[in-house]
């Protein structure tokens, strides 16, 4: 419920019409009775200073920020929390006391939290990760998986360059391999991540066959529109244990809700039914 003493927060990307955040925020919101409201917020690139630089001013406690804007909200908040500046992106701004803007980056967060729910024993049989992909949800992942203490993690990627400044730019025992090379590099892992948009609805497919991997291995999606890609329901078939990518963005919703409104949300299986339902209409 909305009223005069709502608390306020939103969602900047351009576009923003597609984020599901909105639901899942006011879902909390209305489930926990607080007055409070999360709201889309469309900013193009060019206005993205004003608008960072105005919202405390019209009382917004933050906000989340998607594509495109993570990357350049580095710059513009006041202290980035070292995680983020890791990642090298920016998708939860809380305002403290005085008008100051700390960034987070809660994706990390959000992968890690869903992988430890969904396969609570995966530690044990991660000694090496593949992950495919090598864009900025591939970052948090990487970095995700390191601080984690994963020894192994290898980066494949399409264009091979953007592979390698990637695991350059991280440091810490990553390998890079070649696109042509992913099915051979699936012997021995533990762990497959998908983070490159292959499999999503409206985008080509992942060609990618599993029969070097060890059916042991935990074959982990990011793509959530379906939530049963191909690649994951390949996976299930041949007995690997999966995790669906859907509980990624809404774990990472968590730490800027309970910092905005003041209480930590519970991911359940009713929210992820209600946006599962959205993203069907
Ligand atoms: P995000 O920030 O969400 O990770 P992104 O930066 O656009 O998104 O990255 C998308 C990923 O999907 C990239 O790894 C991209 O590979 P390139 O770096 O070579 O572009 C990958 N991807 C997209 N379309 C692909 C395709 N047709 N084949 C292989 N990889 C693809």
């Amino acid at each position: 419920m909305t009223t005069g003493k709502a608390a306020l927060a939103g969602v900047m990307g351009w576009p923003v019409g597609h984020s599901l955040s909105p639901l899942l925020h006011n879902y909390w919101l209305e489930r926990y009775g607080i007055y409070g409201a999360y709201v889309p917020l469309p900013v193009a690139p060019e206005n993205l200073e004003a608008v960072t630089q105005a919202l405390p001013r019209a009382g917004f406690g933050g906000w989340n920020v998607t594509v495109p804007h993570k990357e350049a909200m580095l710059a513009l908040v006041d202290r980035v929390e070292p995680l983020a500046e890791r990642v090298g992106a920016v998708n939860t701004v809380v305002v403290q006391e005085g008008g100051t803007l700390l960034g987070h980056n809660t994706d990390v967060y959000g992968f890690m939290e869903n992988l430890t729910r969904q396969q609570p024993g995966w530690k044990e049989n991660t000694e090496r990760a593949l992950v495919l992909g090598a864009g900025g949800a591939a970052r948090a992942v990487i970095v995700g998986l390191q601080e984690a203490g994963v020894e192994e993690i290898e980066c494949c990627n399409r264009s091979l360059d953007r592979a390698k400044q990637l695991v350059d730019n991280l440091d810490g025992g990553l390998g890079v391999v070649p696109w042509d090379e992913r099915e051979i590099a699936l012997e021995e892992a533990g762990l497959l991540v998908n983070t490159t948009s292959l499999g999503m609805e409206g985008q080509p497919p992942l060609h990618l066959a599993l029969d070097a991997l060890p059916e042991t291995a935990i074959v982990y999606d990011i793509v959530y529109a379906p939530l049963y890609t191909p690649l994951l329901q390949t996976a299930k078939k041949r007995g690997n244990p999966v995790v669906t990518g859907l509980g990624m963005l809404m774990h990472q919703a968590v730490p800027g809700f309970a910092a905005w409104f003041g209480r930590e949300p519970e991911v359940d299986k009713e929210i992820e039914q209600l946006l599962l339902r959205q993203l069907q209409e």
